[in-house]
C-alpha cells in the first residue's frame, strides 16, 4: 500500500469540499474562496461547478486570479450579499475549530470572509489538527508604523514576534509572526492582540471558528462539526 503524501491528502479533502458545495448550490450561490496550496486544489474542482455558480469572493487577489483563469467570475464582496459558503484551509485547528490562519498573509480577507459567510468549511490535511494551538507561528498583521510599538506589546503577551522578510499583504500592511505562545485560551488571546493600536487583526479564528473541519487522513476524509 502506497503512502499518501501531503498533496493528496489535501487533494482529497478539497474533493470532499467540492462534493459537499455542490449538494447545497442554490441558483445564486456564491462562492468563498480561501488562500493556499488547499484552498488551489479546491479552485480546480470548483471549475467543474463554474456555470451552476453565480461567482466567488476571494481572499487573496492570488486566487482571484487563479478563479479568473478558469473563468470563474470573481465578486468584490461589497457588491454580493451574504456569501452563501467558505472553503479554505487553515495552519492549525484543534477539535473545537478554533484555527490559526495567515501563513499566506491573506488573515485578514479571510476573517471577514468568514465573518460574512452563512457557513465556513475548513479543509486541511492531518498535520494541521492538534490538541492545543501555538506551535505555529501566530500571524499578526500590522500596520506599517506600527511595527515596532506592536512587536513590544506581543512580547509583553508572552510571545517572540518575529518580522516577515518581504512580506506586503494586499491590503499594504506587514506581518508579524509570533512563535513560541502555547494557546490555551484562544478567544482571549484573539481579542487581546486586536485590542493593540496598530493591529488590523491576527490569525487566530476563535470568536469565529469554522463551523465543520474536513481532515485529510490516509484512508479516508474525516468530517469534525462544530
Ligand atoms: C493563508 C491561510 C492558509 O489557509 C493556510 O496558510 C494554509 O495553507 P496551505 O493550504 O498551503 O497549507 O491561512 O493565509
Amino acid at each position: 500500500e502506497s503512502k499518501m503524501s501531503q498533496d493528496d491528502l489535501k487533494r482529497a479533502v478539497a474533493r470532499a469540499a467540492f462534493e459537499y458545495v455542490e449538494s447545497i448550490l442554490e441558483d445564486s450561490t456564491i462562492v468563498g474562496v480561501g488562500t493556499g496550496s488547499t484552498a488551489n486544489f479546491f479552485i480546480k474542482e470548483l471549475g467543474n461547478i463554474r456555470h451552476k455558480i453565480n461567482g466567488a469572493v476571494a481572499s487573496s487577489e492570488e486566487s482571484a486570479r487563479r478563479l479568473k483563469e478558469i473563468n470563474i467570475p470573481v465578486f468584490d464582496l461589497n457588491s454580493v450579499g451574504e456569501v452563501e459558503i467558505y472553503v479554505d484551509g487553515a495552519d492549525e485547528s484543534n477539535e473545537y475549530l478554533q484555527l490559526i490562519k495567515g501563513g499566506g498573509a491573506a488573515l485578514t480577507r479571510e476573517k471577514i470572509i468568514a465573518a460574512a459567510s452563512k457557513e465556513f468549511l475548513c479543509i486541511a490535511d492531518e498535520s494541521k489538527l492538534v490538541k492545543v494551538l501555538g506551535k505555529f507561528p501566530l500571524p499578526v498583521e500590522v500596520i506599517p508604523m506600527a511595527r515596532s510599538y506592536v512587536g513590544r506589546q506581543l512580547v509583553k503577551l508572552g510571545g517572540d514576534p518575529v518580522y516577515r522578510e518581504n512580506c506586503v499583504t494586499d491590503n499594504g500592511n506587514y506581518i508579524l509572526d509570533v512563535f513560541n505562545l502555547e494557546i490555551l485560551d484562544p478567544r482571549k488571546l484573539e481579542n487581546d492582540i486586536n485590542r493593540i493600536a496598530g493591529v488590523v487583526t491576527n490569525g487566530l479564528f476563535a470568536e469565529r471558528t469554522a463551523d465543520r473541519l474536513f481532515i485529510g487522513t490516509g484512508s479516508d476524509v474525516k468530517t469534525i462539526e462544530a
